[in-house]
């Protein structure tokens, strides 16, 4: 059962969106709610059976008096001749592109000493190179011409990632690249915009974290001044605001649905340790000496 949108209903009637990982978690939700509202949305993901579960479930969101429609497309965002073919069947099939949502990504948790060069450049070219080749395409093959909408999905990733750095950096590009894009395609009457989500708890997350999930979402409660985990639901109608007319002046922007969270405290703990540079010796280096000296004894 999905949320109900707050926005009204009709409002995408006519629009056409791709949502890439529209199939599952936060790009499920998205969806949802486009469908919700009377669009036409077209969802990409790279795996088949992950794609017609969704349309199953989700095309009985469609009331029959709705001008929204559910269609998937397969697609690995990384290939470039994939998604020149999504933009393309999208394109032959609905005539225009008003909205791509560039939800699409992943990582895995690994220090970052131990990553691979392979597991590294997997999650740069998901996250970052495919978020790059779906707004080409989709700029290229329509906007440049006619205009639309882009959100970006990306990470709070504002005091860096550890444990996952890699999906830190590629987010942080990402957030950049969105304000590149703003500019150069302003003249086509593009906008394009950002969502940082906090720690959002999805059925899919906890699947693709395999046994570190549990423990992952677990340990980000206290971090969040909500004292809860975010949900998918929670991020979509942000989306559909920053896609929505109420949003005719924003771009260039990211807005970060985090509860506060990347405001406030890390999960990442430092082990105590002396492997730190001394200080520069002076005169307030020997007076903490000797505040330290005499609070030792009390401690
Ligand atoms: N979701 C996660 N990884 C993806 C990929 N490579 N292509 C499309 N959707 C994805």
């Amino acid at each position: 059962m999905a949320a109900r949108s707050v926005f009204r209903s009709g409002l995408f009637n006519g629009r056409v969106a791709i949502v890439t990982g529209g199939a599952t978690g936060i790009g499920k939700a998205i969806t949802a709610e486009l469908l919700q509202l009377g669009c036409r949305v077209v969802i990409a993901s790279r795996k088949s059976e992950r794609l017609e579960a969704a349309v199953d479930e989700l095309s009985q969101l469609i009331i029959s008096s709705s001008s929204a429609s559910i269609t998937a497309v397969c697609c690995n965002i990384r290939h470039e001749d994939q998604v020149r073919n999504m933009v393309a069947s999208t394109l032959r099939q609905y005539g225009r592109i008003d909205y791509l949502v560039n939800n699409g990504g992943g990582q895995f948790s690994s220090p970052a000493a131990n990553m691979s060069l392979k597991g590294w450049n997997a999650v740069i070219d998901t996250n970052l190179t495919g978020t790059f080749l779906c707004c080409r395409e989709v700029y290229n093959e329509w906007m440049k011409d006619h205009g639309g909408t882009i959100v970006n999905i990306i990470a709070d990733m504002w005091r860096g990632f550890p444990g996952m750095a890699h999906t830190g950096a590629a987010r942080a590009a990402v957030e950049n690249l969105t304000k590149s894009l703003a500019i150069e395609w302003a003249s086509s009457g593009v906008r394009i915009n950002s969502i940082a989500p906090g720690s959002i708890f999805s059925k899919t997350a906890m699947e693709n974290y395999k046994d570190l999930g549990p423990m992952m979402f677990q340990m980000a409660v206290p971090c969040i001044p909500a004292k809860r985990l975010g949900f998918p639901e929670e991020i979509s109608p942000a989306v559909c605001f920053l896609l929505s007319p109420a949003a005719s002046f924003i771009s260039g922007a990211t807005l970060k649905v985090d509860a506060g969270q990347s405001l406030y405290d890390s999960v990442w703990e430092i082990p105590d340790h002396s492997a730190w540079p001394a200080p520069p010796e002076g005169e307030n280096v020997c007076a903490l000496r000797e505040v330290m000296k005499e609070l030792k004894p009390k401690l």
